[in-house]
């Protein structure tokens, strides 16, 4: 049944889960794509994400054609119809191709009613399009294509520079690379790019990242089998140069799938002693993935950070705590966020953290380093974890970091999605004091 699917009927099926809250764009996606004949691959892909990154705008703007809100169950009609006037507003393909079979769609997911009502819009859409487009800006769905409980977290929290997330949020990300030093210099990588005529340039605050000028695919990058590069966002690898372990040194990664900032702690000091710890089985086998392609070794345990029976009493100098998140720091990469989070959930990550920075930090030996990461850009689950922490932990101090790179707060570092540079995260660095 589902091989005779158009493609705008197949972007229906695919996204309609996540509405459901039952599926993010990278748990269903593969599977949608695979299903569809190999030719309609790519703009699948394309009609996908962007039906995702624009979906407050272009919902907002169907409101101005539409007589009342579609029911919860037309969900699917509502994704045909956000996704073709994002096809018309934005995508080079001929209208009339998005419009005939988006209404041949609304057959094809069994709601034949709906044909007339989006020929009609989109039709409508068609001939006054700038006027809509003219009276659309009185709406903020449509002005700032965000949730309105993100929006006025972003407005509350950062005054000086909430629109300039906003816009951040809704380009598409670049690709950055993080080069195995052990294997081979930055420059000495950016020359094998430029021989295989791939543009790219270094990054400012990662003595490892790269910047491609197009995203590709991994296995036409350079020596990428053999474990000389990886894909990682810049703002990620701040994480090992940060910590910079001494040789010797005994590390806990506590939330470590899918392995980047493990594999780039033992790219930075291969003579440690690494122990990777993630919650969950599925996400865990990405780790040894990773590990193997890069020729590193540590070993992993399931389990779960806020509690101790995975540990073996064996006290860490250094931990990594990469805290389960929002992820609204990396909206770009996933535009579903801004429709599968709430904002009761943003409760439920603090009091997550909090339990398990305090598990943890009983297994940092006295004089150890703890660095907390998230890739949030909500104060809440950031420097007021930290804040909080370090009311209940008379033995836990701060480490200021002094960087090029974000804004300096005062329990920690923040950094915004940057157009063409690093993701949003946030970083704080904890000692726990000698014993007197
Ligand atoms: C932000 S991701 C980590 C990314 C990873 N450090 C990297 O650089 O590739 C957070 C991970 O923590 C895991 N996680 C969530 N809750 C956890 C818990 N209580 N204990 C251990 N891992 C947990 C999640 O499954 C997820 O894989």
């Amino acid at each position: 049944m589902s091989e005779s699917l158009n493609l705008r009927a197949r972007v229906a099926r695919a996204l309609l889960p996540l509405l459901q809250q039952q599926g993010s764009l990278s748990s269903v996606l593969p599977n949608a794509l695979s299903r569809a004949p190999e030719r309609d691959r790519p703009l699948m892909q394309q009609i996908c994400y962007g039906t995702m990154r624009f979906w407050f705008r272009y919902e907002a703007l169907a409101s101005l054609m539409l007589r009342k809100p579609f029911h919860p169950e037309e969900q699917d009609v509502q994704i045909l119809l956000n996704s073709a006037l994002y096809q018309l507003d934005q995508l080079q393909a001929p209208d009339h191709a998005v419009i005939n079979e988006t209404v041949e769609a609304c057959k094809q997911i069994g709601k034949p009613w709906a044909g007339k009502l989006i020929n009609a819009i989109l039709r409508r859409f068609q001939r006054e399009k700038s006027e809509l487009l003219q009276q659309a800006q009185s709406l903020e769905g449509y002005r700032f294509n965000h949730p309105e409980w993100i929006l006025a977290k972003l407005k509350h929290n950062w005054p000086e520079c909430w629109q300039q997330i906003l816009v951040a949020n809704d380009l598409p990300p670049p690709m950055c690379l993080r080069v195995n030093l052990q294997r081979v210099d930055r420059d000495g990588y950016l020359r094998l790019l430029a021989a295989a005529g791939i543009e790219a340039v270094a990054g400012q605050h990662s003595a490892a990242a790269i910047y491609l000028n197009q995203p590709m695919a991994v296995d036409k990058l350079p020596q990428f089998s053999a474990g000389w590069v990886s894909v990682q966002d810049e703002a990620a690898q701040l994480a090992a140069e940060l910590m910079s372990p001494a040789a010797g040194m005994r590390l806990l990664d506590a939330c470590a799938a899918p392995g980047g900032k493990l594999c780039h702690l033992l790219e930075h000091q291969p003579q440690i002693d690494i122990e990777a710890l993630e919650l969950e089985p599925r996400r865990a086998v990405r780790i040894q993935e990773n590990l193997q392609r890069l020729g590193l070794n540590a070993p992993v345990k399931i389990g779960d950070a806020s509690d101790q029976e995975w540990w073996n009493k064996r006290p860490y100098d250094q931990i990594l705590v990469d805290a389960p998140c929002s992820a609204t720091g990396v909206i770009r990469r996933n535009p579903d966020i801004k429709l599968l989070r709430r904002n009761e959930d943003i409760l439920t990550l603090a009091a997550q953290q909090l339990a398990i920075l305090g598990n943890l930090w009983g297994m940092l030996k006295p004089g150890g380093t703890l660095v907390y990461a998230t890739c949030s850009i909500f104060p809440q689950e950031n420097e007021r974890i930290i804040e909080r922490f370090l009311r209940q932990q008379s033995d836990a101090r701060l480490v200021p970091i002094e960087a090029d790179w974000g804004i300096a707060r005062e329990f920690g570092r923040q950094l915004f999605p940057q157009p063409t540079g690093h993701d949003g995260f946030f970083y704080a660095r904890l000692a726990r004091m000698q014993e007197a």
